[in-house]
């Protein structure tokens, strides 16, 4: 079963790679002549890493759709921080779990294919940790929220519920969404969308006050079905409303995204054909080709 999940995940990340040279006036093609080894060697080392951390998975995939989504695919949310600039890695969003390993060489070594290749997705020179929380849906949002966000971005509200099947891998702080068990609204402390018996579990391993860069923030499985496999058990669970994030529940709980869920649960392999493909979609947003930003010498840092 890890097997199986590792080869899809490359394949994943092999086609959102496909995306950066295959987008409009990015050339088709150019890592077969000038550098036919730049596929394998990304896998090589995404096996190995994901092999012995499954979590990465789960970082790699999220950053891609971070890193997408502040300034466009441009590996804008590698870059370190500047004196009086703090960058995109110093939001929360892009902290604890992510750059944690993207500041490793092994991420570089991912990211650092572009900068061998003459021709294809060209790297940005700006990264601003404002421009996160102005570009990333929070968890609080509703369905409405999230089909205005993603549709800034090009990208429908079916590519939005299916790239929300992400969450399908990884896992979340308490500190996302413990206001769901404690202090949800006036009149219910708890969110009734909740499942009573998956809220009474959470609250044994969330404690009441968890709050972002709080000391004690456990973390929990974003699908507590199948969490260390990209499937359609997040769906399911949404579907018996075990959703994490409020951002989750309300795919199911929406009449305008409900339909998808729904179908999503029903055909497998056509949500695993969309998520490709939207993958495909996120990688090539606001790309930069051309004489736009740069080819970076080193991940970290603007030549
Ligand atoms: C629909 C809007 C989305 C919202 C509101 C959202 C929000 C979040 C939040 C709050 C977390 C947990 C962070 C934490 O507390 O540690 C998370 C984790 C994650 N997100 Fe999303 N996300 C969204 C869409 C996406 C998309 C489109 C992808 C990728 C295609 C994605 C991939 C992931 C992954 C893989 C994790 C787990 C990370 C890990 O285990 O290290 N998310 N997301
Ligand atoms: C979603 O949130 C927005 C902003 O808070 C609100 O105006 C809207 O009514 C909400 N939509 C639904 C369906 O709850
Ligand atoms: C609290 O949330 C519930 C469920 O969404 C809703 O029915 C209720 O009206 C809310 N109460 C307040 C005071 O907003």
């Amino acid at each position: 079963m890890k097997t199986k999940f590792i080869t899809y995940l490359v394949l994943i990340l092999a086609i959102s790679m496909t995306a950066m040279v295959s987008a409009e006036s990015l050339r088709v093609g150019f890592y077969q002549s000038t550098c036919p080894l730049a596929e394998l060697t990304v896998r090589r080392s995404v096996n190995r890493f994901v092999s012995r951390n499954p979590g990465i998975a789960a970082g790699l995939i999220r950053m891609h759709f971070h890193d997408c989504f502040v300034r466009g695919c441009d590996a804008s949310v590698l870059l370190d921080s500047i004196p009086g600039s703090p960058s995109e890695k110093e939001h929360f969003a892009n902290k604890p779990d992510i750059i944690a390993f993207a500041a490793r060489d092994s991420a570089c070594q991912v990211g650092g294919i572009n900068y061998d290749v003459p021709a294809g997705r060209r790297d940005g020179r700006v990264s601003l940790k404002d421009e996160v929380i102005q570009n990333l849906p929070p968890p609080s949002f509703n369905a409405t929220q999230l089909e205005d966000n993603f549709a800034k971005k090009g990208l429908s509200l079916d590519e939005m519920v299916t790239l929300s099947g992400a969450h399908s891998l990884g896992i979340s702080h308490c500190s996302s969404f413990s206001n769901r068990l404690y202090t949800f609204n006036s009149t219910h402390p708890q969110d009734p969308s909740m499942d009573t018996r998956y809220a009474v579990f959470l609250k044994t391993r969330c404690p009441r006050l968890s709050s972002k860069g709080a000391s004690r923030d456990p973390t929990m499985p974003l699908d507590i079905g199948t969490p260390n496999t990209l499937d359609n058990t997040y769906y399911k669970e949404l579907s018996n409303h075990r959703g994490l994030l409020t951002s989750d529940q309300t795919l199911f709980d929406s009449p305008s995204t409900a339909g998808f869920v729904k179908d999503n649960i029903l055909h497998p392999s056509t949500w695993a054909a969309k998520f490709a493909l939207a993958m495909v979609g996120v990688g090539s947003i606001d790309v930069k080709t051309g004489t736009e930003g740069e080819i970076r010498k080193n991940c970290k840092v603007v030549n």
